[in-house]
C-alpha cells in the first residue's frame, strides 16, 4: 500500500541517515533523521491554540489560561447562554475585538506557504480566530466555529458581523428572520458537535502525513485524530511547546515555539 510503502521509506532513510553521521561522526552534515519531502503527499494538518499564542492570543489551559481566569461552565456551554447571555456575550465579544488588534504570525505563514506548495492540503484547526486566512491559508476548517461570524438560533444561518457595532455589548440581531433574533456566538460550546466531521475523518482516514501544532490533546474529537491518522498509515508529526498528553502517539515529535520551528519544518519538508 501507498502509505506502507512511504513509511518503510522514512524508517530507511532515518537508518541511512542514522548510520550516515555516525560513520562521519559530523554535525556540520546537519542531517534531519526525520526530513522527508511533502510536496506529493496528501497531508492534514491539525492546530490548536498554541499556534496562535506568538501573535497574543491566549491559549486555554496552562498558567494564566483562559479557562485559568473564566470558568468553562459559565461562557462555553449551551446552559451558560441561557442563564447569563450577557455574561457569554461579553466574553466573546472581548475576544472577537482582539481580532483587530492581532496579526498572523511566521507560524501562520509558513502554514500559507505550505498550503501553497502542495496540491493534496487540507488545514483543521480547532481556533475560532482568523489568524490562518490571514495568513494565507484558505478552505480552513473551524472545526469549534469561528469568531467573526454570528449564528441565528432560529434558522442557523450564520453571518459575517465585524462592524463596530456589531462589536459592542449589544446583543446583534439577524438579518434572515422577518423578526430580527438575537444572534449566538458561532462558536462550538462544551456539550455541543464540532463542525465538519464528517469531511474531517475522511480527509485524515485518506492522508499520508498528520501534522498536529499547538494542542494540548485534551479536547476530543480533535485529539483522537492523531489516532486515526496512525491506524490509516500515515507519518504523524507534532510540533508543540511541550509534550502534550498524547505526545507518545507521535512518530516524530519538535518542542518549541511554533513560530520559531514551523518556518524551519516547512523549508525542509518542501525542500
Ligand atoms: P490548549 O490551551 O489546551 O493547548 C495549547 C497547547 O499549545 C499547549 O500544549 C501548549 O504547550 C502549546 N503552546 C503554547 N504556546 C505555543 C507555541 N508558541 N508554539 C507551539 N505550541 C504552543 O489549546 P487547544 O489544545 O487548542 O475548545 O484546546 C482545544 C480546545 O479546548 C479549544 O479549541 C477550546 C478549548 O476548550 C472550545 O472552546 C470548544
Amino acid at each position: 500500500m501507498y502509505s506502507t510503502n512511504f513509511c518503510d521509506n522514512i524508517c530507511r532513510r532515518k537508518i541511512y541517515c542514522y548510520f550516515y553521521k555516525k560513520l562521519y561522526n559530523s554535525e556540520l552534515l546537519n542531517l534531519n533523521l526525520f526530513c522527508i519531502s511533502v510536496r506529493d503527499k496528501r497531508v492534514v494538518v491539525l492546530t490548536g491554540a498554541g499556534v496562535s499564542a506568538e501573535s497574543g492570543v491566549k491559549t486555554f489551559r496552562g498558567n494564566d489560561g483562559l479557562w485559568e481566569n473564566h470558568s468553562l461552565d459559565d461562557v462555553a456551554t449551551p446552559d451558560a447562554w441561557i442563564r447569563d447571555p450577557q455574561l457569554v456575550w461579553d466574553f466573546y465579544q472581548a475576544r472577537r475585538n482582539q481580532l483587530t488588534q492581532v496579526e498572523p504570525n511566521p507560524a501562520h505563514l509558513a502554514l500559507g506557504l505550505l498550503q501553497s506548495e502542495i496540491p493534496d492540503f487540507t488545514l483543521i484547526t480547532q481556533n475560532v480566530d482568523d489568524l490562518h486566512e490571514r495568513g494565507g491559508s484558505s478552505s480552513v476548517l473551524h472545526m469549534h466555529g469561528e469568531l467573526r461570524t454570528l449564528r441565528c438560533e432560529v434558522t442557523g444561518e450564520t453571518e459575517l458581523r465585524m462592524t463596530d457595532s456589531d462589536l459592542s455589548q449589544n446583543f446583534v440581531n439577524c438579518n434572515c428572520c422577518e423578526t430580527p433574533t438575537k444572534m449566538r456566538p458561532d462558536i462550538v460550546w462544551f456539550g455541543e458537535i464540532p463542525m465538519f466531521m464528517q469531511k474531517i475523518y475522511q480527509m485524515v482516514e485518506n492522508c499520508d502525513i498528520f501534522i498536529v501544532i499547538g494542542s494540548s490533546g485534551h479536547v476530543y474529537p480533535a485529539a483522537g485524530l492523531v489516532g486515526v491518522a496512525s491506524t490509516y498509515g500515515a507519518h504523524t508529526i507534532l510540533v508543540n511547546y511541550d509534550l502534550p498528553v498524547n505526545a507518545d502517539m507521535f512518530d516524530e515529535v519538535h518542542t518549541g515555539k511554533a513560530g520559531e520551528l514551523l518556518p524551519k519544518l516547512v523549508t525542509e519538508w518542501l525542500d
